[in-house]
């Protein structure tokens, strides 16, 4: 897997996401409208295809609660994204201006995403037969997460970061047969993002320069800590997700098949929030320029997660 590790600076980055900016009001009302007919995921996230007890209309209904479980889930790390984003920019406010603007629009777009994805969830359940229950709240998950040594956090928001990168490219934009309006909305998402992992990598480089080896080491053994933590909420969201499929399609899956399905989405779940991220090619080289071992170590962990 390719793996330079690519120099950012903040001016640029700034200049980059002035450019991309998007307002709320542009994805968002009456013009737009989900279209319930079509799924919201590519099947590569989804998985729902090898539910082959399900019909159609059943796979097509679970791909459309993980759409809703999805951006729930972008909204539930963004909680966490925006305080620590806005705690590093004030360390550093008298050195460069360029890192603070850059640091606060960072923070000021994942506001923005924050409220994106609400009002996506309120049209959501406008929209769909039954509510879709969710994992959270968005203060707990904060709250755990931000415990953690700084440096582990934002290897954490990295991971986010090129996890959402690698979905546009490698799996939404070529879709045909996505709604467009969610496609739209993955879109514009992805275009902020960019400039996220950008920035994420200086933070991370600004962090590390103030740890010694041992606490480089214990900064990666907290990302796999809060990976393990997150994991546990994914495999929570599966069963909200069964609930809520049974809820909408009006039946009762049998004992085997509910459990085949636990075991797909939670690895579905996995390689969408876990696997994508640990394995990015830019994350890996990141990880490789704080300590060479990082990339094996974390290689080794991955494919539990894909
Ligand atoms: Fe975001
Ligand atoms: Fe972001």
């Amino acid at each position: 897997m390719a793996s330079t590790l690519q120099a950012y600076g903040y001016e640029e980055t700034l200049a980059a996401s002035e450019k991309v900016a998007w307002r709320l009001d542009d994805l968002l009302g009456p013009q737009h409208r989900l279209d319930f007919q079509k799924p919201f995921l590519p099947e590569t996230l989804a998985r729902v295809r090898p539910l082959d007890f399900l019909s159609e209309g059943e796979q097509l209904r679970l791909n459309q609660i993980r759409g809703h479980g999805y951006l729930y889930m972008f909204g539930l790390v963004e909680e966490f994204i925006l305080p620590f984003v806005l705690d590093h920019c004030r360390q550093g406010v008298a050195e460069n201006h360029d890192r603070t603007r850059a640091f606060l629009q960072f923070a000021g777009e994942e506001a923005k995403h924050i409220e994106l994805f609400r009002r996506f969830r309120r049209e959501f359940e406008a929209g769909f037969p039954h509510p879709c229950e969710v994992i959270g709240p968005p203060e707990a998950v904060a709250e755990k997460v931000l415990g953690h040594h700084p440096l582990a956090v934002a290897i954490t928001i990295l991971h986010i970061e090129w996890m959402t990168q690698r979905h546009w490219v490698e799996a939404v934009q070529d879709d045909q047969d996505l709604d467009p309006r969610f496609k739209n909305l993955l879109k514009h998402h992805w275009l902020e993002e960019a400039q996220h992992a950008k920035l994420d990598t200086l933070m991370i480089q600004e962090l590390a320069l103030g740890c010694d080896s041992e606490e480089l080491d214990q900064a990666v053994q907290e990302y796999l800590e809060i990976g393990a933590f997150l994991d546990q909420g994914l495999a929570q969201q599966v069963e909200f997700d069964l609930a809520a499929l049974q809820l909408t399609t009006g039946r009762v899956l049998k004992e085997a098949e509910a459990q085949r399905l636990r075991e797909i989405q939670h690895q579905a779940n996995r390689w969408t929030f876990l696997g994508s991220g640990m394995s990015h090619p830019q994350f890996l080289a990141t990880l490789e320029s704080l300590k060479a071992s990082f990339r094996k170590q974390l290689e080794q962990v991955a494919p539990a997660f894909c």
